[in-house]
């Protein structure tokens, strides 16, 4: 178990010194962290009735043809295309969730469509990181939590006792608000740490090609391809948090996990880490939480509306498409938040 603040923590890249800290993720057992397997009418005995959520209808998958998933003009993508995954889903179901007797979440579902990006809006405070670190298995590394529910990845619980937590993590990445490569590495291995920590071998042409298509990908490579052996922390912040992305996009991951990616960022940068999210949806799911309306429009296809009112654990108000969530929204609160009212 880990003390430090999950926000500037990945539990792939732990780092100390700037460098890998561990190759073993250890696996926690289910001793030490309760998930709650009490059926959901017993949990509901238990607790207050939720938040209704009037759903907008379901948004469809907005993956393109198979033709246009090509890769930009002069692009190497022979590693991460020659066994392709394919893209998943992520299915939340009444996960709830506490810090120790607090309860934050209260029994939250909602879909995050393959090839899609999703967004998660909310003022801060009502369990909108503690929602992204439950569907990749981080919240467990704070000491005092718990939670109830299931993450279906593609139909499969990565909370089933018989899954290594390591296989959650890697098909689930995360990037932090803050980037966080490893300053002291270089570029090019900043970016292939992953295998390592993975167990994952690669032959040197592999790695080589691994790290253009990341880089590429991550929208990075034009402006490192001449200085891959420099220091990853020599970068600016946009080009770190890109940086970051192909380390993720390095492993394979099938959903991308993002808290608040650019708000440590100028205008431009962002403008780029969006442009490279569009790009990235057609090979990986992505969920990002923003406070910025203007972003969750400009990207996202799917929304939700977390709130947590006068005290009680975070839930969604409304979820549904992004443009009807902003332009016709069915809940008052909703409208008022996505109008700037409050929050
Ligand atoms: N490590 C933690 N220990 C105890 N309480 C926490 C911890 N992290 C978050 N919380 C509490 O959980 C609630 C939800 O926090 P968070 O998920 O960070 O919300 P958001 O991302 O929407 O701002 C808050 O009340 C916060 O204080
Ligand atoms: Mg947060």
């Amino acid at each position: 178990m880990s003390d430090r603040n999950p926000n500037e923590f990945d539990p792939i890249f732990q780092a100390v010194n700037g460098q890998p800290a561990a190759v073993d993720i250890p696996e926690p057992s289910f001793e030490s962290f309760s998930v709650d397997r009490r059926s959901d009418d017993e949990r509901t005995e238990l607790l207050p009735p939720p938040l209704q959520a009037p759903r907008h209808a379901p948004v469809e998958n907005t993956r393109r043809s198979d033709d246009s998933l090509a890769p930009a003009v002069g692009v190497t993508t022979a590693v991460l295309d020659a066994d392709r995954t394919p893209l998943a889903a992520l299915d939340a179901r009444n996960i709830s969730a506490w810090f120790g007797d607090h309860q934050v979440l209260d029994r939250v579902s909602l879909t995050m469509p393959a090839g899609v990006i999703t967004s998660l809006i909310g003022p801060s405070g009502c369990g909108k990181s503690t929602f992204l670190r439950i569907l990749n298995r981080m919240h467990e590394l704070i000491p005092s939590a718990s939670l109830a529910g299931e993450v279906l990845l593609d139909g499969d619980d990565i909370y089933d006792a018989r899954k290594r937590l390591v296989d959650a993590r890697k098909s689930i990445g995360m990037v932090f608000q803050k980037p966080n490569p490893f300053p002291a590495m270089s570029i090019y291995d900043n970016v292939v740490s992953g295998l390592k920590l993975t167990g994952t071998r690669a032959t040197r042409g592999e790695r080589d090609e691994l790290v253009e298509t990341c880089l590429t990908k991550a929208g990075l490579w034009k402006e490192v391809r001449d200085r891959l052996r420099a220091p990853g922390g020599g970068l600016s912040g946009g080009q770190q948090q890109r940086l970051c992305i192909a380390r993720s996009l390095a492993v394979k991951p099938r959903v991308l996990l993002m808290d608040e990616p650019c708000s440590a960022l100028d205008p431009t940068s962002t403008r780029v880490i969006e442009e490279t999210m569009l790009e990235l949806v057609n090979d990986v799911t992505i969920v990002i939480v923003t406070h910025n309306m203007q972003q969750a429009q400009r990207v996202s296809t799917q929304c939700a509306f977390f709130l947590a009112s006068h005290g009680t654990p975070g839930a969604i108000v409304e979820y549904g498409d992004t443009d009807a969530m902003f332009t016709e929204p069915i809940d008052g609160r909703t409208f008022d938040y996505v109008n700037g009212r409050f929050g």
